[in-house]
């Protein structure tokens, strides 16, 4: 018999299974539309059954931050990007652990990060790909364009066994609503033929240009050279996503049902899911508050300990009761995927599935593996 969604302990994290494949086939068709190479990024989901489903929609490729996320991937795709500086001696390591039918490639902003890359890549007795990472605006990582990083492309064919595979640029910058990201798309896209041009007159060429995210997902097709795209939050979307424009309400697939602890303190209502369940992070749109909810996004988490979230009822005339279920739409999904182990897919009000959220958490280390000691510990 079918599990109604009633009957589960809360809180839990809720797919919408029909909204998921919605977007999953939205995005697919956009990038088929465009000739653009699809490689999104798994930080959204960190799950191989939704990865796979990217791929079976015509997915090149993923795209993962970390080590985990890589060594959990390369069990569904065998052409990942990291994109995150491969900088330390023990992610190297990892890095280069994958198995060698993987196509591997890195985005580096750093010269001083080739010799120890390279000689990585050379004792793994493997090629790599390299992207030089150029920052666009958004002033986290990257060199600047376009003399520093025509000098960092240099620097990356001098090291064998690098290969130079392109350029890449995360916009994480642009937030306005997508109806007004014409002055930042035109700033992007001047940067980018500028850089591809000083590339070609020192005789090199970017066979890829990978840039992209979910705000400016739907119009990354009009920045100059784009080859490639990246958006990761787009499987689920939340309250920032659908804030800035860059879907619908109704394409909110990722839910926390939560339950109704109290209504004790007049003008709100507490419900068992906190910053534990939520995560903290602020809304990079129009509004406040740290989550909605689906039904009456008017009504938002105000307030939150770890494990108790306020919903503030003054603006509006809906009375919640003790053991009232709710279902809310956080302000960034990415974080709160990270927090559960495991996802609901759910259809309708009926629980059809359910899925581990494999490429959470940083993964068991090697080395300690090696070393755990074996049957009971001596006392
Ligand atoms: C390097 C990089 N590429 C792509 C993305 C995906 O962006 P979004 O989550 O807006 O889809 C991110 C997000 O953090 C990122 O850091």
């Amino acid at each position: 018999m079918a599990t109604h969604l009633e009957t589960l302990e809360t809180p839990v994290p809720i797919v919408d299974l029909d909204r998921l494949s919605h977007n999953l086939d939205q995005m697919a068709a956009y990038a088929t539309l465009h000739g653009l190479r699809l490689r999104p990024h798994v930080k959204t989901h960190k799950a191989t059954r939704i990865a796979t489903e990217q791929l079976q929609r015509g997915a090149v490729g993923l795209t993962c931050a970390t080590t985990h996320e890589l060594d959990v991937m390369s069990s569904v795709c065998d052409d990942l990007l990291l994109a995150y500086p491969p900088v330390g001696a023990a992610r190297l390591e990892r890095i280069m652990r994958l198995s060698a039918n993987t196509r591997l490639t890195v985005a580096v902003d750093s010269a001083d990060s080739l010799p120890a890359l390279a000689m990585a890549a050379k004792l793994a007795r493997r090629d790599l790909n390299v992207y030089v990472e150029v920052d666009l605006g958004m002033r986290r990582v990257g060199v600047k364009p376009a003399q520093e990083a025509v000098d960092l492309a240099r620097a990356v064919l001098e090291q064998s066994p690098l290969r130079f595979a392109g350029i890449m640029f995360y916009p994480g910058h642009v937030r306005e609503s997508v109806t007004e990201q014409g002055a930042s798309i035109a700033k992007l896209s001047a940067d980018i033929e500028e850089l591809l041009e000083r590339l070609a007159d020192m005789g090199m060429s970017a066979a890829q240009v990978s840039g992209g995210s979910t705000p400016l997902a739907w119009r990354i097709h009009e920045v100059a050279g784009v080859t490639e795209v990246r958006p990761g939050t787009y499987v689920y979307n939340d309250r920032t996503t659908a804030g800035i424009g860059a879907c619908d309400w109704v394409d909110c697939a990722f839910t926390v049902l939560a339950t109704v602890v109290s209504t004790a303190v007049p003008g709100q209502a507490v419900i068992d899911a906190g910053t534990k369940a939520l995560g903290r992070e602020p809304l990079r749109s129009e509004g406040d508050g740290w989550a909605a909810l689906l039904d009456r996004p008017e009504v938002v988490v105000t307030r939150m300990s770890e494990e108790h979230g306020v919903l503030d009822l003054r603006n509006t005339d809906w009375r919640p009761r003790v053991g009232d279920r709710v279902r809310l739409v956080p302000n960034h999904v990415c974080i709160v995927t990270h927090l559960f182990d495991e996802i609901v897919g759910v259809r309708g009000d009926y629980v059809e599935t359910s899925w581990p959220v494999e490429a959470r958490g940083r993964g068991v280390v090697q080395r300690e593996r090696d070393q755990a000691p074996r049957g009971p510990r001596a006392m």
